[in-house]
C-alpha cells in the first residue's frame, strides 16, 4: 500500500504521471466525475487549516467519491486522549484514504504503521507538507515549463515553514537547480534540511537577510508567513513577523519574468497591491493544488479513467 508522507515517496517519473494526470482533469473534468464512485475520503485535521482540507474534500468531490472528518482535535477523541494510533486503527474501517494534519512532527508516519488504508500527510508540524509541493510544482510547470535551471528564493521563516522544507526536496532533484534562502539569522533552514538536500548534493546556495539585495536574480520567489503557532514566546513572533514584506516598489527590482508563490495563508508578507502585478501566481497556485490531490488519490488508491 503506497502513502505520501514525503515528497521523496514519489519519483521524479511519478511526479510527472501525476502532472499529466492533472493537466488532463483541468483540459476534461467531466471525465473525471464518478472515478471515486463509492471511496470515502477521510480528513483528520489536529490543526486548523482552510485551504487544504477544503482541497482535499473538494477534491474528493470532483472525483465523485465522499468525504467525512474533522476540522480541529478538540471536536474528536484526541480531546479525551486517544493516541493517533487507535483513531488511525478505527478510521481505516470508515474510509478508503485518509488525509491528516498534525501539529506533531512524524505524526502521520506513525498513523502509516496503523492503518489499512492509504495516508496522506497533510502537514506534520515544522516538518514536511508534501501536498503542498505538488501543488508548488503544478504550478511552476505551468508558469516556467521546467524544473531545471531555476533559480528558487526562499523568504521569510525557513525553519519552521514546513512548505519550505518540501519543496526544496523536491527541487533539489533537477538539474541546474539553484537555492536562494533569505530569513533572518533566528529563521534560517534547519539543518535536516540544508544538510541532506543542499550542502550533500552540492547543489549552489547564496543565503542573505535581505530580500532587495537578491530579488532581482530569482526565477521564482517563494514567500512564507513567519509560523506564528510554532513560536514559544509572543515576543520573537513579534519581532520577527514583519521581518519581509514584498511590496510593488520591491517587486520593480524582480525579472520581469520571476514569478511569485506563497502556500497561503498570508499575513502581512505580501502587500495586497502586488495581487494584480501578473507575476503573482499565488491564487492560481491554491486551484492547481486541488488539481493535483485529485490525481494524488487516484494514484494512491490505483484508479484510472
Ligand atoms: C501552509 C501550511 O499549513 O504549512 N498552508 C497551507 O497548507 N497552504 C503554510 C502556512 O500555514 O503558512
Amino acid at each position: 500500500m503506497r502513502n505520501l508522507i514525503n515528497i521523496l515517496d514519489l519519483s521524479v517519473e511519478e511526479l510527472d504521471e501525476l502532472i499529466a494526470v492533472a493537466d488532463d482533469i483541468l483540459e476534461d473534468p467531466d471525465k473525471y466525475r464518478e472515478v471515486c464512485k463509492s471511496k470515502i475520503l477521510a480528513t483528520l485535521f489536529y490543526e486548523p487549516s482552510t485551504r487544504t482540507r477544503l482541497s482535499f474534500e473538494s477534491a474528493m468531490l470532483s472525483l465523485g467519491g465522499q468525504v467525512l472528518g474533522f476540522s480541529e482535535a478538540s471536536s474528536s477523541s484526541a480531546a479525551k486522549g486517544e493516541s493517533v494510533a487507535d483513531t488511525i486503527a478505527i478510521v481505516s474501517g470508515y474510509a478508503d484514504i485518509i488525509a491528516m494534519r498534525h501539529p506533531k512532527e512524524g505524526a502521520p508516519l506513525v498513523a502509516a504503521r496503523h492503518a489499512r488504508v492509504p495516508i496522506i500527510n497533510a502537514g506534520d508540524g515544522g516538518h514536511y507538507h508534501p501536498t503542498q509541493t505538488l501543488a508548488d510544482l503544478l504550478t511552476i510547470h505551468h508558469e516556467k515549463g521546467r524544473f531545471d535551471h531555476l533559480t528558487i528564493g526562499l523568504c521569510g521563516d525557513l525553519k519552521f515553514g514546513r512548505t519550505v522544507h518540501s519543496l526544496i526536496e523536491a527541487m533539489s532533484r533537477y538539474e541546474g537547480v539553484k537555492f536562494v534562502l533569505i530569513s533572518p539569522e533566528e529563521l534560517k533552514l534547519p539543518s535536516f534540511v540544508k544538510q541532506e538536500y543542499i550542502k550533500d548534493k552540492k547543489i549552489p546556495y547564496v543565503q542573505s537577510t535581505s530580500l532587495d539585495e537578491v530579488i532581482g536574480t530569482l526565477d521564482i520567489l517563494y514567500m512564507t508567513r513567519v509560523q506564528k503557532e510554532r513560536f514559544f514566546n509572543e515576543e520573537d513572533y513579534v519581532r520577527l513577523k514583519d521581518s519581509y514584506i514584498l511590496t510593488t516598489e520591491k517587486m520593480k527590482l524582480a525579472r520581469e519574468d520571476m514569478i511569485v508563490m506563497h502556500p497561503l495563508p498570508r499575513v502581512n508578507e505580501i502587500s495586497t497591491a502586488v495581487d494584480d502585478d501578473p507575476r503573482a501566481c499565488y491564487f492560481r497556485q491554491t486551484y492547481y493544488g486541488k488539481l493535483m490531490r485529485m490525481a494524488l488519490i487516484m494514484k494512491l488508491l490505483d484508479l484510472k479513467v
